[in-house]
């Protein structure tokens, strides 16, 4: 792994960012108290505040986005049953199978053209109803869909999606790591997103820019459940209301900025969209998937290259590579990166004034 610390623009993830001076002293000036003992009064206002966000009974403050969507799932599903989701989901190809592992559940995949399901392809997952045939929990869902480039499922596809999958018997999960990206970009509230779903995790640790956290939040015997489930797999916190209070400060004042990111996604896939070698799709949020197969270079070579011009971006497949946008990513970071991108592509990267002696 590298450091981010010589890079001048680093769009690797949205989770790079540092807490600003305010998110700081939020955190410094908070309450505290051992939340095994269910005594962090920060904790306590985080969870009541997100699970009146999101619109449900009750949330959980949890230390990753991945341990939240485990926390769901198993206190939902049953081991010896089936979870569906989308052919790319980060839940099957970034989370070290924790479902299959700490739950007993399998995961099978949904293929889409785009990572959007839609109620048809979900219909098209069920099987009949027949004693041979594994029994299927639940369904998560993905919104926004980081594979594709953090695409975005409407509030009505949402609801078609959850209420075939409903109709089947089955629970319906929300993987929202970006929930609030995707809220932002289509100009709703973030409940209109969760409304039709039983449980949605969302992290605070990405485009918001808080420094730990994430979210899950359903009906209050499922987050009950989701209580033990966190205790075994060794999530409980005790003053966690330090990290709560950044959360907490995250969804006051980051969440009305997130277009700006938005914007600067779109403004970057323009700045190298007719480059040389490279073809992209216009983005709807803040991640940008760079296609670079007809520019000659792996992804990980270009990334090397941009990297010695204090440009950070990371490798995503055989083929791509990813630029999310964030709040520590300004105009002129993006101007940067599109800059060295046409540099390192076009030969000529002695252009760049900053560019460090080989
Ligand atoms: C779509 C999606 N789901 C879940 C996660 C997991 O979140 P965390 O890294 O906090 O465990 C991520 C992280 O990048 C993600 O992009």
């Amino acid at each position: 792994m590298t450091g981010g610390g010589a890079l001048r623009v680093d769009l690797r993830s949205d989770t790079v960012t540092r807490p600003t001076p305010a998110m700081l002293d939020a955190m410094l000036g908070a309450r505290v108290g051992d939340d095994c003992f269910g005594e962090d009064p920060t904790v306590r206002a985080l969870e009541e505040r997100t699970a009146e966000l999101l619109g449900k009974e009750r949330a959980l403050f949890l230390p990753s986005g991945i341990m939240a969507n485990q926390v769901a799932l198993l206190a939902m599903g049953e081991p010896g049953t089936e979870v569906l989701v989308e052919a790319r989901a980060h839940l099957l190809h970034y989370e070290e199978s924790s479902v299959a592992a700490h739950g007993g559940m399998t995961l099978r995949a949904i293929s889409t053209p785009d990572g959007r399901l839609t109620a048809d392809t979900v219909a098209g997952a069920l099987r009949p109803a027949s004693p041979f045939h594994p029994r299927v929990s639940a369904l998560a869902i993905e919104n926004t869909h980081l594979d594709s480039g953090g695409r975005v499922m409407s509030a009505g596809v949402v609801a078609d999606v959850a209420e075939v999958a409903h109709a089947a018997g089955l629970r319906v999960h929300l993987d929202g790591a970006r929930l609030w990206n995707a809220a932002a970009a289509l100009g709703v509230e973030a409940s209109e997103l969760t409304a039709p779903v039983d449980t949605v995790m969302t992290c605070l640790s990405k485009g918001l820019g808080a420094p730990v956290g994430s979210m899950m939040a359903g009906p209050a015997d499922v987050v009950e459940r989701g209580w033990r489930i966190r205790r075994r797999l060794g999530g409980q916190m005790r003053q966690a209301g330090f990290l709560a209070a950044a959360g907490l400060y995250a969804l006051e004042h980051h969440r009305a900025r997130l277009e700006e990111d938005h914007a600067r996604a779109r403004r970057l896939a323009e700045g190298v969209a007719y480059l040389p070698g490279i073809r992209l799709q216009a983005p709807e949020t803040n991640v940008v998937m760079i296609d670079v197969s007809g520019t000659g270079m792996a992804p990980s070579e270009l990334v090397a290259r941009l990297r010695e011009h204090g440009v950070g971006m990371v490798p995503f497949g055989p083929t791509r590579l990813r630029a999310v946008l964030h709040l520590d990513v300004d105009d002129a970071g993006v101007e940067l990166a599109i800059s060295v991108l046409s540099g390192v592509l076009r030969g000529d990267e002695a252009g760049d004034p900053e560019r460090p002696a080989r």
